[in-house]
């Protein structure tokens, strides 16, 4: 670890080291999407061809706009808005709405992604006090998670206390507060999944979970497949959003950004892959269906094991805890981005704007917390969905892809790939990600719109 000092927490705040930054960015990728969908999207799709589908998706799509956005961010200097008039050849405000698609996004992704995090802490507590100590059936395991995200009191408070510790890093700045937590987090974070997965992977029988992630089954894929495994690899490396523009600007000027970024994309794909080797042989080993889990499947399947597994208990506490850390680096950037924005473009204080769009945060977070269960309306409103679902929908899959292809067709075609190479001060393979950055990935997600709005299949 680097013993840099802190800088300055007012303007010019930066992330004090490469270690640092790549902690903190990996701390934003790596989050529910890895532990929590990324296996029931997988188990959805059939397991392994959807792993493979998922990398060919991180590598032609997604490790070309995470290095887009950090030059941005780099070479700005901005936040997700004010990068892009800063970089307009001309000077002009008219791609400033592509950052502001952002911040909105951002915004609602945090109101549901809260919630979602609050069941985390919600299960970290059960599992502490000796929850999962005993036997527990499918139907009993289900009945708990109906009644946990089902609760109004405690899925509004538990979704609120998230954000109050999303807030109290946020506003400590950015070498003070982000890069000072992802140190002690993020590392934390890596030990807990390691030993999680070996436990996992030697249990009798969890060799067929291992099968069942490396051994492709191609006719289990759809197109919906495909498009799930974009929406996946964009949402699961937090891209499309401007929040890696938004921590670019943090990365100091002589680091390497093609370094910085693969380092983080391929933190982030070995983290999905090690939890798919968590969940999957776990769940063999005591004869569930990983098929069947759906959204639940972290939440409903996995308590019903703690109690077969030796030392059960310290498994369960370690695991929810682990899905609590996870959350709290992702959270903790999708908040940096509206604050940056507040304190960039409208000259709120960084203190005032945490606490502002906290507290905003938690508004729209109470909906989506209200819709599992606890009020009926929200829970079946438009497409049979609720209003979780819809949000996740709207802003985890298609302001996601909506983003990921302006931010692109910006870069290639109006600031110029050719300054976003310059920034990146050497990128081995510059020239692959010029076609991907300019072509590849403009036409997949203007494809995936395409699909989108002529099937209305919406993942
Ligand atoms: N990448 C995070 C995850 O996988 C979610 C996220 C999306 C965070 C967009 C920030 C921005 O859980």
């Amino acid at each position: 670890m680097s013993l840099t000092p802190p800088t300055s927490k007012t303007s010019g705040d930066k992330f004090g080291s490469r270690v640092g930054f790549i902690l903190a960015a990996a701390g934003s990728a790596v989050g529910l999407g890895n532990i929590w969908r990324f296996p029931y999207s997988a188990a959805e799709n059939g397991g392994a061809a959807f792993v493979l589908l998922y990398l060919g998706c991180v590598v032609i799509i997604g490790v070309p706009v995470l290095l887009a956005e950090l030059s941005m961010g780099r070479a700005s200097g901005k936040n997700a808005v004010g990068a892009f008039e800063a970089l307009d050849p001309e000077g002009s405000r008219r791609w400033r709405w592509v950052g502001g698609l952002g911040v909105v996004t951002g915004f609602a992704i945090l109101s549901f992604y809260s919630v979602v995090a609050g069941w985390t802490l919600s299960y970290l507590g059960r599992a502490l006090t000796g929850a999962f100590g005993e036997p527990l059936s499918a139907a009993q395991s289900g009945a708990l998670f109906e009644s946990v995200i089902g609760s109004p009191v405690e899925s509004v408070l538990m979704a609120g206390g998230f954000l109050l510790l999303t807030a109290a890093v946020v506003r400590g700045g950015v070498s003070g507060g982000i890069e000072r937590a992802s140190k002690v987090l993020m590392p934390a974070f890596f030990v807990m999944l390691v030993v999680l997965a070996v436990r996992a992977v030697t249990l009798p029988g969890g060799a067929a979970g291992v099968r069942y992630l490396f051994e492709p089954d191609f006719s289990a894929l759809t197109a919906t497949s495909v498009m799930s495994a974009m929406g996946q690899a964009l949402f699961s490396l937090s891209l499309g959003m401007g929040g890696m523009i938004t921590y670019g600007a943090y990365l100091q000027k002589h680091e390497r950004l093609g370094t910085a970024g693969v380092a983080v994309a391929l933190f982030d794909t070995g983290v999905a892959i090690i939890a798919g080797l968590m969940v999957f042989p776990t769940l063999f080993a005591v004869g569930v269906d990983p098929g069947k889990g759906g959204p639940g499947l972290v939440f409903v399947a996995m308590p019903t094991i703690f109690d077969q597994l030796p030392a059960g208990q310290a498994f369960g506490v370690a695991f929810f805890a682990l899905l609590v850390v996870a959350a709290w680096t992702s959270t903790i950037s999708l908040l940096e981005v509206v604050v940056a924005y507040l304190v960039g473009e409208r000259g709120w204080k960084r203190e005032t704007a945490v606490w502002g769009a906290t507290a905003g945060c938690f508004a729209l977070a109470v909906p989506s917390a209200l819709s599992q269960g606890a009020v009926p309306a929200l829970g079946e409103g438009a497409l049979g969905k609720s209003f979780l679902d819809l949000m996740s929908i709207l802003f985890g899959n298609v302001a996601l892809t909506v983003g990921a292809l302006a931010i692109t067709v910006f870069v290639g075609w109006r600031w110029g790939a050719r300054k976003a190479l310059d920034e990146m001060n050497g990128l081995p393979l510059g020239a692959a990600w010029v076609v991907a950055v300019k072509v590849v990935c403009p036409l997949a997600t203007a494809g995936v719109m395409i699909y989108i709005l002529a099937t209305g299949n919406f993942f």
